[in-house]
């Protein structure tokens, strides 16, 4: 765009408008295909990957001697050099542009890691990526994922009965916790357990930040506020595996249904009703 259209453009129009049309020009990188909240939980077939800007030398996991750990919602600053960094968004340095909710390109995969990235996404489309994983890890195959726990995020960001100042300063970190950062769900222990069980996962175990039993998975956490308030840490560290013995095909059958059918009731449709 010419600068004097530019100049022009900032002064008369607002900042969200200005975002959006420079989005729709392409001047922000641009999300792939699906967005997250429009996901479907019941992904097609294996589809070719939609874009790939990965250095030259590095391999996918659909490649011979390529990288099979693969690391989702990588963001722009926490690449790692022996995982294959995807994300929604083309930032600099990410291997693939993929939307994690819908179907993967890759099968057999090592490992799936992802940090700070599953309370990003609406809770049917959370379902849709971890039938995704499961599907598409190898027998055995393990995922580890690190997201802000809801337990600690209840006991810290509250304290009712304290001066009006405390309360209405709390009132804002509670709102932010929820909503803020684009956060679509916060989750509790219980309620990742049960969700990695119900979807086929095995072997659902949680480790301090950085800790794991598998060196593969040692050591990746890279936000570095790890806390623990009376015993509730601000992330859960979670980890689950593949059934070593499932060697079905890739494509999973659909989640279960009454899974799908309780975060209806319990919650996806009062976040469509919008109000
Ligand atoms: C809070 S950032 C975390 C980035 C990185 N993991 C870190 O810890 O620095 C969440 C990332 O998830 C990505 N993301 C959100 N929805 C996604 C989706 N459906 N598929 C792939 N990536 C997604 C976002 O683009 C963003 O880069």
């Amino acid at each position: 765009m010419p600068s004097i259209a530019r100049k022009t453009l900032r002064r008369v129009v607002p900042r969200s408008v200005r975002a959006a049309l420079l989005r729709a020009a392409g001047r922000t990188p641009a999300r792939a295909a699906s967005p997250a909240r429009a996901a479907s939980p019941t992904p097609a077939a294996t589809p070719e990957p939609q874009a790939a800007n990965a250095a030259p030398g590095r391999l996918g996991p659909n490649e011979p001697g390529g990288i099979t750990r693969l690391h989702v919602g990588c963001g722009p600053e926490n690449l790692m050099a022996d995982w294959w960094n995807v994300d929604i968004r083309g930032f600099k340095g990410v291997d693939e542009v993929v939307d994690v909710t819908a179907a993967w390109p890759w099968t057999s995969l090592d490992y799936v890691y992802g940090e700070h990235f599953l309370e990003h996404l609406p809770l049917d489309g959370a379902v849709a990526f971890l039938g995704q994983a499961l599907a598409r890890l190898r027998p055995g195959g393990r995922i580890r994922l690190s997201t802000p726990g809801l337990e600690w995020v209840w006991q810290t960001h509250l304290r009712p009965g304290g001066s009006d100042d405390q309360v209405v300063a709390d009132t804002y970190r509670a709102n932010r916790a929820f909503h803020g950062w684009g956060h679509e769900f916060l989750y509790s222990r219980p309620f990742l357990e049960r969700l990695l069980g119900r979807q086929g996962f095995v072997d659902i175990t949680f480790h301090a930040y950085g800790e794991s039993d598998d060196p593969a998975l040692r050591g990746l956490e890279r936000h570095g506020t790890y806390q623990v308030v009376d015993g509730w840490p601000n992330v859960w560290n979670v980890e689950a595996a593949r059934p070593a013995g499932d060697a079905s095909a890739t494509d999973l059958p659909e989640p279960p249904p009454e899974l799908l059918e309780e975060i209806e009731r319990e919650f996806v449709r009062y976040v469509k009703s919008g109000h």
